[in-house]
């Protein structure tokens, strides 16, 4: 056996662990406490969890939290659950559990970076724990799916959920946006039961909802000046090539379109970048690997995969994150309307905020080694993370990570979320180890992955915090 997959082994003979905790827990009639995280990877981990706690029966109740912190703490402490499930957080902040929960029996599913050592009453499944990368490796969806599917074969049905999640948590970062390492297991279960096709094609977001030239308009990765964001000029773009952006008198979306009409437009597209100049592996960054759900609607956002990971996020972020769960455990029908009109909702914010960064071009504040988005004022809380996110593909030095924050609304708390590339990762560059030393210094907390974390720190410190967060930053990149 090789290195890679006695790590894989030792990390399913721990979630199988876990799946006789939670087996015989509902044997026991116990009532059990899910705890997950707010976003994507989140929900999709609540829903694997949930819809295999009912398949056994089990008495469970579902809260999904943005973080863990003290009041959360406490309120378990309160009701102390006969069992407490955690997925897709709980690893970062071991230390606030072992605080006042060392007594409780909790169950820890995560592919955060653990920080600290787990009290002996928790059992924490975490792919870190086994050599594997949880940030890029397994998400919290993933480990909760191998548990789910430890507690019972059936369950292989959830494993297009965990791709959702692993997504979500923009895990694809192998070559052509595919998901490797463990998360690949998952993909395979899922093709092997039919439930996901996975392809090669144009990475247009929208593929299975928006009209062509609104999505074409939409590309960012890599940014077409004089096409992105300029939905009239993509639309001559299109008819210009013969492409036919309605048929009878409904707009075609990528879906739709033939072989050999997405090969022309991607030969035209590739052709207009080396016009402007861009080097043909550019044009490259157009391709990659595309996860449909092959059992969902065409023409639904749940079909391709990286939709539903944003249908997700807009109920999470919108307050409305039961519809997602419910989402995740197979409802469609109604719920599936409220969701889309969350998701159009969600979208609007997310534009507003975009065209307010774009207005004036000191918004997007550039320091030595960092660029800032100040959003306190402007921006809500709970879209910062997604906005960083799109932030961070199209930013002008890709040499830069993006530190974004804005006020937490009724406290005097900033939350900071900083994002980067792999360009970074890959010289050093830890974010979540950044967040959580710079945050600590000012009396918060920060923490998440190194391509992707984030903070919370008093408003009066974010001055020194962000100019301690450039200091380290550059340390970082110039060490070794
Ligand atoms: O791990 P967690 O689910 O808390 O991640 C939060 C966010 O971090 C995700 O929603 C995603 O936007 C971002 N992320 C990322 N790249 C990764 C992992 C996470 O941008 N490799
Ligand atoms: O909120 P945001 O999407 O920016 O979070 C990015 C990552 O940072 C997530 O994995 C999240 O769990 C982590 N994070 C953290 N501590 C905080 C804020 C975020 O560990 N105070
Ligand atoms: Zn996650």
């Amino acid at each position: 056996m090789g290195i890679k997959d006695k790590k894989i082994a030792a990390f399913l003979t721990s979630a199988s662990d876990a799946a006789k905790i939670i087996s015989k827990s509902v044997e026991d009639e116990e009532a059990i406490r899910v705890v997950s995280h707010l976003d994507a990877d989140g929900l999709s981990a609540a829903g694997i969890i949930a819809k295999s706690l009912l398949r056994l029966g089990g008495t469970f109740h579902v809260q999904i939290e943005r973080w863990i912190d003290e009041s959360l703490v406490d309120q378990i402490a309160a009701e102390k659950p006969a069992l407490s499930i955690f997925t897709d957080l709980g690893s970062g902040y071991l230390d606030l559990l072992n605080e006042k929960l060392s007594d409780n029996r909790i169950l820890i599913l995560d592919h955060h970076q653990p920080v600290g050592e787990a009290s002996s009453a928790f059992t924490q499944i975490n792919p870190h724990l086994h050599g594997i990368d949880g940030s890029r490796d397994l998400s919290g969806a993933g480990v909760t799916y191998f548990v789910a599917k430890a507690i019972d074969k059936k369950n292989i049905d959830l494993a297009p959920i965990a791709v959702v999640g692993a997504l979500g948590d923009l895990q694809d970062k192998y070559e052509q946006r595919k998901l490797g390492g463990a998360n690949e297991m998952i993909v395979e279960d899922a093709i092997s039961e039919g439930h996901l096709k996975l392809e090669t094609d144009l990475l247009f977001f929208g593929r299975e909802t928006r009209p062509i030239h609104k999505a074409l308009t939409y590309v960012t990765n890599p940014f077409i000046p004089g096409i992105s964001g300029e939905e009239d000029k993509s639309l001559a773009f299109l008819v210009s090539l013969g492409i036919t952006p309605k048929s009878k008198e409904k707009w075609r979306a990528l879906r739709d379109l033939s072989d050999g009409e997405k090969k022309k437009l991607f030969s035209a597209l590739a052709d207009y970048l080396a016009s402007k100049g861009f080097p043909s592996e550019v044009a490259m960054g157009l391709l990659g690997n595309v996860y449909t759900l092959t059992h969902e609607e065409p023409w639904t956002p749940l079909r391709d995969a990286r939709e539903f990971t944003v249908l997700l996020n807009a109920t999470g972020r919108l307050d409305k994150a039961g519809l997602g769960v419910a989402i995740c455990m197979g409802d469609r029908g109604a719920a599936l309307e409220q969701a889309n009109e969350v998701l159009r909702e969600y979208r609007r914010t997310i534009t507003k905020y975009l065209s307010w960064l774009t207005e004036k071009p000191d918004r997007i504040e550039e320091l030595e080694s960092i660029y800032v988005v100040r959003g306190e004022g402007v921006i809500e809380d709970r879209v910062i993370g997604a906005l960083s996110s799109i932030l961070s593909t199209s930013l002008p030095n890709r040499e830069k990570p993006i530190i974004a924050y804005s006020k937490v609304s009724g406290e005097e708390t900033v939350k900071i979320s900083a994002r980067t590339l792999v360009l970074l990762t890959s010289r050093g560059l830890d974010l979540g180890d950044i967040m959580r030393v710079a945050a600590e210094k000012y009396s918060g907390r920060g923490g998440g992955h190194n391509i992707a974390a984030g903070a919370h720190v008093p408003v009066k410190d974010v001055d020194s915090f962000l100019k301690l967060v450039n200091k380290l930053v550059k340390k970082q990149l110039t060490a070794k």
